[in-house]
């Protein structure tokens, strides 16, 4: 067994050491974004610094825990908190937890980030459904001999997003009156925020929203073969004449207040995965 197999199947094993249960649906929360994980009823909490092979999250705003037990009794394994490539880390850590959700049993992944909005009907505060992404980041999680065990060498990039789970995500929204955007995902290394010029480039080559994570793991989760579902909350514009400075504590704040929506339209799709 390569090193790799071998690390994800120590975590798995250890996380199913304390929690008997076989996920369905793993879900990883962004920036501001934890607060789904009190829906998670007869639920285990375990340290990502107690998971063998975990690196340990280092992001103020991010609580760095595995969170396993059920939501509208659906088995989940959640994520408070995920690991970025500005880090320092490699892209197989940023990616590790993925596979370790797959070797689960996980088969659809829900995964929310805060991001800075592009798009001129964007406003702070507002719901984006990513429906496709532009991966910027300098590394790629899957550059290197490819373990065919985990997913094939050249993964299939034409439907990332779930279509049918937009479909219904958009159901719920309009159902409980929340306005949703669709839009495109710009996936950036950071940690610096973009520059005006970098923000205008990002919205002239199609992006919508732009954010530090998100796009290593659905990569990897496609490459493993589960079905995807992303949804960015919009904390900041970088499109803005006027001056506009961005702070990581404007988009905590802006991320916990938007968060409620997030949450709702997580918890019903979650019941008809
Ligand atoms: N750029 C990059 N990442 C982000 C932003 C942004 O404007 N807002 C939240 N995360």
């Amino acid at each position: 067994m390569s090193d790799l197999l071998q690390q994800i199947a120590a975590a798995a094993e250890f996380i199913r050491k304390s929690w008997s249960g076989t996920p369905e649906v793993g879900i990883i929360l962004g920036s501001g974004l934890g607060n789904l994980t009190s829906d998670i009823t007869d639920s285990v909490e375990i340290p990502y610094e107690q998971i063998p092979h975990f690196p340990s999250s280092s992001v103020e705003g991010h609580k760095g825990r595995l969170i396993l037990g059920n939501m509208n009794g659906r088995p989940v394994v959640a994520m408070a908190g995920r690991f970025h490539f500005y880090e320092g880390l490699s892209m197989q850590q940023v990616t590790f937890p993925v596979r370790v959700m797959k070797a689960l049993g996980v088969h659809t992944l829900l995964v929310s980030n805060a991001a800075g909005g592009m798009n001129k009907a964007f406003n702070v505060g507002d719901l984006m459904i990513i429906r496709d992404h532009i991966n910027l980041q300098p590394e790629h999680p899957l550059r290197g001999p490819n373990n065919n065990t985990l997913g094939p060498r050249f993964p299939d990039m034409s439907e990332p997003y779930s279509k049918a789970l937009i479909a219904k995500a958009k159901e719920i929204a309009a159902a409980n009156s929340i306005p949703v955007h669709t839009g495109v995902y710009v996936g950036v290394q950071g940690p610096t925020f973009e520059t005006r010029a970098e923000y205008m480039y990002m919205h002239i080559i199609g992006g919508d929203a732009v954010g530090m994570s998100t796009v290593p793991e659905v990569i990897v989760a496609i490459h493993s073969g589960m079905k995807v579902f992303a949804m960015s909350v919009i904390t900041d514009i970088g499109i803005r004449e006027e001056e506009n400075v961005i702070t990581h504590e404007e988009v905590l704040e802006a991320a916990n207040a938007a968060e409620p929506k997030l949450t709702l339209i997580f918890r019903e799709l979650i019941k008809v995965i």
